[in-house]
């Protein structure tokens, strides 16, 4: 399958879709205390609609803290962008719920590789009415044994100083946080998957350029609030 970056939306839809290789090894279903099965897997093209109401469906505010930017509904193509991923260098895992055959998503994780090629940057949300069962912490442990898996050195995000509940998920999943490194208002986690060489995260590009790369992956064609892993240059 070719990189996401290679293609154009309409692309996207007008050419034959192959996976290559769905990594089935990431599949996980656990039933936590009062509640139905879920299921952690990799994201799939058909999950489109699923993605969409979800993230639909999140508080304003929720939102807000995923993409560091108000963002409305989110569009056709970022949605495409979204559930069409290598599961290489943009890998996105989904939680799952089920409830009379019909599936729901209550979480997204992602990584996407950054210019660095050896580190990837990360965002995670979780449906406002499950928070607080563990689901974010399973989910980030998904993500961190995905990504050493692939030969990654590091995950690293930009959290909000003020977004609690996010960073005391990245204390308990072995993420340090540092200050200063981010900017405005926010603070860099970033975690090794070589604990033994940490810190020693290998040197990334400056903040512009590596969002650069990131920004030219997810962008949105038109000028909608969209669905990367954040909005640049509006936070
Ligand atoms: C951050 C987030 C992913 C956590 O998901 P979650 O499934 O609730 O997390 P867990 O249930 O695994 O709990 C992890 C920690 O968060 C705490 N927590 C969860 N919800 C909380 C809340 N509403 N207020 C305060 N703490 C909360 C838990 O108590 C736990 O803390 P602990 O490790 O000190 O015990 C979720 O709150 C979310 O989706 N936030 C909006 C999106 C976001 O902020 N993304 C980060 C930027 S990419």
């Amino acid at each position: 399958m070719t990189h996401p970056t290679a293609h154009t939306a309409s692309s996207l839809r007008d050419d034959c879709f192959v996976i290559s290789r769905y990594p089935c090894a990431l599949i996980d279903v656990w039933r936590p205390d009062t509640c139905t099965a879920l299921t952690l897997r990799p994201v799939l093209p058909q999950d489109e609609p699923l993605v969409g109401s979800f993230f639909a469906s999140l508080q304003p505010a929720t939102r807000y803290r995923r993409f560091h930017a108000t963002v409305g509904t989110l569009s056709a193509e970022r949605l495409m962008q979204m559930t069409r991923v290598d599961y290489t260098r943009h890998l996105a895992l989904v939680v799952t719920t089920r409830q009379a055959s019909v599936e729901t998503v209550i979480a997204d994780a992602r990584y996407v590789v950054d210019g660095s090629d050896s580190s990837g940057e990360f965002a995670i949300v979780v449906a406002d009415r499950w928070h607080g069962m563990g689901i974010g912490q399973r989910v980030m442990q998904a993500l961190v044994a995905a990504a050493a898996d692939q030969g990654l050195n590091g995950l690293w995000g930009d959290v909000h100083e003020s977004n609690s509940p996010m960073l005391a998920l990245m204390k308990r999943s072995g993420f340090r946080i540092s200050t200063g490194m981010a900017g405005q208002g926010f603070v860099r986690v970033e975690r090794s998957m070589c604990p033994a060489l940490d810190p020693a995260l290998p040197l990334r590009p400056p903040p512009a350029a590596r969002l650069g790369r990131l920004w030219a992956l997810l962008r949105p064609a038109a000028p909608v609030p969209g669905a990367g892993l954040r909005q640049v240059g509006e936070r």
